[in-house]
């Protein structure tokens, strides 16, 4: 254990997750455990510049793990991106006398930490928190399983209109550059056709494999697009090829937006999130830095924060598969 480690910093960046607090609690609560104090920042790195910081005890972190959003509150910031922003941060972290941080986040928080950790050799652990699962390193990031498990409910909602009303329903869903989310709660619904990015299915086949759906009698359908799909400029103009070219149907869309990264942790991502903290601290005392913390075969596993950065995260080709067989 490294002694020189007495006082750890933690902060949520980016697109809160469901699952944050969750991990929040548990650095907390893993700092108490080795005697040493822990310190939160408000709003991400932005925080950090401003010197928002506040003490998390192993008591004050009660009552979250069952929350969503973050209790330190999120932000995207614009000024940790330029030097002088970074140099303010680095700053306050020594004046509070911080000696390691735990940032909790996407690729663009991890892009942050490494360029603070190569500035100022400062230690950093990342936690991977987004809905996306778009983290090379991790099979599972904070958040994504709850999302999966909104959404669906959110589909089988709207399938019962779509089937009432004999109607075709495009879905977005979230996933600005993979396709995980759509993917698999388009299996997990039920789903005629998943758009995803991965994957460019063209217009004139989705009307194709639409009428065939038709022709073999369906008579409602629900296609999932992931917001990051690329057919077509947007779902609507999706709706509109769809319109013009298969009259027979009466085509709505249905935009899920932010409520998918709401609402209470699923288990999963709890016990994702408790995980995660214990293995950030506990790196960092083991004189470790400049990783993200993942989870892959079910153990805990770091990944250097540039392969996390550059890596990518792909989509299983089986799902495709199965998604195809399941939607004859
Ligand atoms: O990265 C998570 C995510 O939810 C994406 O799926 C989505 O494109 C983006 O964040 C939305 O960001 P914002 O809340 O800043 O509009």
């Amino acid at each position: 254990m490294k002694e020189n480690i007495k006082k750890i910093a933690v902060l949520t960046s980016g697109g809160d997750s469901p699952g944050m607090n969750a991990s929040i609690r548990s650095v907390a609560r893993t700092c108490a455990y080795h005697n040493i104090d822990c310190v939160g920042i408000y709003r991400g790195y932005e925080g950090m510049i401003e010197g928002d910081f506040k003490s998390l005890t192993a008591r004050n972190v009660k009552g979250i793990i069952n929350k969503g959003g973050t209790v330190l509150k999120s932000a995207r910031s614009e000024a940790f991106r330029t030097k002088e922003g970074r140099e303010k941060a680095y700053k306050n972290l020594i004046n509070e006398h911080v000696d390691a941080l735990v940032t909790i986040g996407g690729d663009g928080t991890f892009n942050g930490a490494y360029t603070f950790n190569k500035e100022f050799n400062f230690p950093v652990i990342g936690i991977p928190g987004t809905i996306d699962n778009d983290i090379y390193g991790t099979s599972h990031t904070l958040g994504y399983d709850t999302a999966l498990n909104t959404v669906v409910d959110a589909i089988d909602k709207i399938r019962d209109t779509a089937s009432s009303h004999n109607r075709l329903f495009f879905v977005e869903v979230m996933g600005r550059d993979v396709g995980h989310i759509a993917l698999n709660v388009g299996i997990g619904a039920g789903a005629e056709e998943i758009l995803i990015p991965e994957e460019d299915l063209g217009l004139d086949r989705l009307v194709e494999s639409l009428r065939r759906s038709k022709k073999s009698g369906k008579s409602s359908s629900i296609v999932v697009v992931a917001e990051g799909d690329k057919i077509g400029k947007n779902v609507f103009e999706l709706k509109d090829y769809v319109d013009e070219n298969m009259t027979d149907y009466d085509v709505r869309v249905s935009v899920l937006g932010h409520m998918q990264r709401g609402g209470p942790p699923s288990c999963f991502d709890r016990v994702l999130a408790s995980r995660m903290g214990v293995k950030a601290v506990e790196s960092l005392l083991d004189g470790k830095s400049n990783y993200m913390v993942g989870l892959l075969n079910n153990k805990m596993e770091l990944t250097p924060f540039e392969q996390a950065i550059k890596g990518k995260s792909k989509i299983n080709k089986e799902l495709l598969r199965v998604s195809d067989i399941m939607s004859i």
